[in-house]
């Protein structure tokens, strides 16, 4: 019988290795602390929860979960269109409801903000949904790798320039499962 990984363990995922980086005590004492933070600046309103498919669906259940507010919650997919810096767009495969964002404080979650290329070519686009205030939430930050000037109002851990897998986030489809994230070992 297979077991799951366990923390210690350098894991394989098609062709690269991974070894561990953020434990899930530390992410979940992270993200705690986001949750906390979050209901602190919206004490006296019900912010809606806009999360980025697919990438941050675990940080945003374990979020959710430490704001203690009367929260909504909704979904949206984007993906990068392939092709130089200057032309990169992003293509918006689920598309959030306008009615359920108009007026309202929008928290937009997303797993890792890493070249900045999707957040900033989305944000102009959820603005024209007339929410009444949007902020980001991310789980991770890549400063060194960072293109756009991307608003972030929450950020639980700024990384290396390094690829990460675990926690919702992938590498080629595989490793969002894993409890906690892995960086890519060098050979
Ligand atoms: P962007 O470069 O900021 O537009 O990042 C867009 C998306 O690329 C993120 O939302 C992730 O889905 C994905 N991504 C970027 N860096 C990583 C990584 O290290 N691991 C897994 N996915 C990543
Ligand atoms: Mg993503």
């Amino acid at each position: 019988m297979t077991h799951p990984p366990q923390m210690n363990d350098i894991i394989r995922i098609h062709d690269l290795r991974f070894r561990p980086y953020l434990t899930p005590e530390r992410l979940a004492k992270r993200v705690t602390g986001m949750g906390q933070e979050i209901r602190r600046d919206y004490a006296d309103r019900q912010p809606y929860f806009l999360v980025m498919l697919k990438g941050a669906f675990i940080f945003a259940a374990d979020l959710l979960r430490a704001v203690d507010l009367p929260i909504e919650l909704g979904f949206v997919r984007v993906s990068s269109y392939s092709g130089t810096s200057t032309t990169r767009k992003v293509n918006v495969l689920v598309p959030p409801d306008p009615e359920e964002i108009r007026g309202r404080d929008v928290i937009l979650v997303e797993d890792i903000v890493d070249s900045g290329n999707t957040l900033y070519h989305f944000l102009p686009e959820l603005e024209k949904a007339s929410p009444a205030s949007l902020t980001v939430a991310t789980l991770l930050y890549k400063p060194d790798a960072v293109e756009h000037d991307v608003p972030m109002e929450y950020i639980g851990f700024e990384i290396p320039d390094k690829f990460v897998v675990g926690y919702g986030l992938d590498y080629d489809g595989q490793g969002r499962q894993l409890a906690g994230i892995y960086q890519v070992a060098e050979e």
